[in-house]
């Protein structure tokens, strides 16, 4: 594992800035990334080795003076990051002003994402200074060799067999084709009577083709198999190609279901023909509810599967934080949750390009960084719920209902584009250029860019419009929630956002961020941490092109790592210290969640790791603590795997 166990005082400046200047911040702890401190200590050692971090040490030479700041930027700009080879001079930077500030606010922390093709390092100088010997710049994720299959993640090798046909042909530049019809994707529950015939019967024919042909049933389930089973490695790389839990997730899951929506209208001889999506997050109480197993799913036999959870068919409502148990609540209190996680994880918690898509992936990268916060939960959630096939991601392709369900999430990022602030595309060409191969209708291999399915209109499809009420949500202060879900502080404070006030707060220690060796196991019980929040206007410095009001302050939950093979999940709480497994989210406290859907067949003891980030800027303003200090997070385990082991390894704020 290369390991940024080496660097100069300028080249470390250089490289924050580059990271920085690519717009996502990340802490993977993969082998490929650094963590680069400003401000601080250094203290030499060797890459943890389960990490992959190295802990730079005895280095003060860090200093973001503007007019080197400046010129550093300049460099980044031009693609021209100078790093030279040459020993830092420790002395000269220490003596510097703002590094004296800096150190003593002890504030700032740049975690950067390198590619280890950005980055190669070599080892220490003569004189243990570090330096670093070549540079190349980070490019795009491109689509795998199809011709070279691995087993999967499953044991044995056996079912399910992920590969997708071969051809060693090459594959073919997406065109758009400008002449098709504008196609309309419907809410699954509002659709009308010739049109569930024609849905049915694009399945049924679909389901007809042989196994062989890229475009049948059993084939298109495989490409989802394939891309989350890590069937194929990435290209010139041993590192297993993943398109969930990064910045992937979005753009690959629009191309998988353009091109099955493609396959399907062929099958219909219809251009017209439009996926209709599940429209799980509208709560409207009428019927038919739009939050229910829609009913051309159960009724439509070429639309349904049979392994689906039995306790989840309608009337039951979708549970969108479901972690494998029921949350035993009455439709009302489900209502107000899934409006409230809805609210959190598309709009407060999400303003940002990173917090919504998720987080950087690029050629070399080791899989799975960090996923966005939809990906989290509802997507996740939703999953779990329908429960069968689509509760694990090797054979979610197999109910039809995934492509209905794939086609909502599809809907939110239009959706939360329209919101405006800094929810925008990322403009990182490394995620513009990372491209994907799939079988078109007529079983042709195509190639595709990211960029090109930024605009639904472009690739000729748009929604139906539907009300999306969770925009404008509010959620219920404690002392009006739901009685019976509401917590009790132990100090009997009723507002635990005025908690910093309180005694509570001053007990409460602080777990502090990612250090090697350490770690908190959480396994059935919540763990609250008092974390600081750090200076605003060194990030700023760093952020010179995001106005002050667009900087968003996040909370970073480093070093997650749960069990593959089982299902997990754990609630975040700001300022509420007793929250526990029975409290409401929605309360102005929840501020976002994480949820692991299982691999199947993955080996026990295989664990997935991730950096969870939330946005906390709208949630600290609503609960009326803009201005202090510190915070208490509460993690609270919860559901069915509330008593998985779920490592964490640091909790820290940021702004981005
Ligand atoms: Cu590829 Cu909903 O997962």
């Amino acid at each position: 594992m290369a390991s940024c166990s080496s660097i100069s005082s300028v080249d470390l400046q250089a490289q924050v800035l580059s990271c920085v200047d690519r717009g996502i911040s990340s802490t993977s702890n993969r082998g490929h990334s650094c963590q680069l401190f400003l401000g601080k200590m250094y203290r030499f050692g060797p890459g943890n080795p389960s990490s992959g971090v190295s802990f730079l040490s005895s280095f003060q030479g860090a200093s973001l003076g503007n007019a080197r700041h400046r010129h550093r930027k300049h460099q980044c700009k031009s693609k021209v990051l100078k790093l030279s080879s040459q020993k830092a001079s420790l002395k000269d930077n220490k003596s510097e002003p703002e590094f004296e500030q800096q150190r003593t606010e002890s504030a700032l922390d740049i975690n950067s994402s390198i590619d280890r093709r950005q980055l190669l390092i070599s080892s220490f100088t003569a004189a243990g200074l570090p330096l670093i010997s070549n540079q190349s710049m980070a490019s795009p994720i491109q689509p795998p060799d199809l011709t070279q299959c691995q087993k999967a993640d499953v044991p044995g090798g056996s079912s399910p067999k992920c590969c997708l046909p071969s051809d060693p042909v090459k594959a073919t530049d997406f065109q758009i084709d400008a002449s098709l019809p504008m196609r309309v994707r419907m809410a699954s529950h509002l659709l009308d009577a010739a049109y569930i015939t024609k849905y049915n019967r694009a399945y049924e024919l679909m389901r007809a083709l042989p196994d062989d042909d890229p475009r049948s049933f059993s084939q298109q389930a495989s490409v989802h198999c394939a891309f989350c089973q890590s069937a194929y490695l990435q290209k010139n790389s041993n590192e297993k190609l993943q398109i969930h839990f990064s910045w992937l997730f979005y753009p690959w899951h629009r191309w998988y279901l353009y091109f099955h929506e493609r396959i399907l209208a062929k099958m219909l001889n219809d251009d017209t023909f439009a996926l209709p999506f599940w429209n799980w997050d509208n709560q409207a109480i009428f019927s038919p509810l739009p939050n229910v197993i829609p009913a051309v799913f159960i009724e439509k036999p070429a639309l349904v599967d049979n392994t689906r959870a039995p306790s989840h068919q309608p009337p039951t409502l979708v549970d969108l934080t479901y972690s494998g148990k029921p949350g035993g609540l009455d439709p009302e209190q489900q209502r107000a949750e899934n409006n409230n996680l809805m609210h959190q994880e598309l709009v407060s918690g999400a303003k940002t390009p990173s917090l919504f898509f998720g987080q950087a992936y690029r050629a070399g990268d080791a899989n799975a960084p960090g996923p966005g916060s939809v990906e989290r939960a509802p997507h996740t959630a939703v999953h779990l719920w329908t429960g069968g096939d689509m509760g694990n991601f090797g054979t979610a392709g197999r109910d039809p209902i995934f492509y209905s369900h794939h086609a909502n999430v599809d809907r939110l990022w239009n959706v939360w584009k329209s919101l405006g602030g800094r929810r925008k595309d990322i403009t990182d060409p490394d995620w513009l250029n990372a491209e994907f191969v799939f079988y078109d209708e007529n079983a042709t291999l195509i190639k595709v860019k990211v960029g090109d399915a930024v605009s639904t209109e472009k690739l000729r499809y748009t929604y139906q419009n539907v009300p999306n009420p969770w925009i404008t949500h509010i959620s219920s202060p404690l002392s009006i929630s739901i009685a019976g879900t509401k917590p009790v502080s132990s100090n009997g404070v009723a507002s635990p956002a005025a908690a910093e006030a309180t005694s509570l707060l001053e007990e409460i220690e602080e777990f502090g961020e990612e250090v090697e060796g350490k770690f908190k196991q959480l396994a059935g019980s919540a763990f609250q941490s008092k974390v600081k929040r750090p200076v605003k206007d060194l990030f700023r410095t760093l952020k010179k092109q995001i106005t002050d009001e667009e900087l968003e302050e996040v909370l970073v939950i480093q070093g997650v790592e749960v069990p593959s093979d089982k299902i997990s999940k754990f609630d975040v709480f700001i300022n509420l210290p007793d929250a526990n497994d029975k409290t409401s989210i929605n309360i102005p406290e929840f501020a976002g969640t994480f949820v692991n859907v299982p691999h199947l067949g993955m080996a026990p003891g295989m664990n997935r790791k991730a950096t969870l980030r939330i946005g906390i800027g709208d949630k600290l303003e609503q609960l009326g603590i803009k201005d202090v200090s510190s915070i208490v997070v509460t993690l609270v385990p919860k559901g069915q795997g509330k008593d998985v082991p779920i490592v964490i390894k640091g909790i820290k704020i940021e702004y981005e």
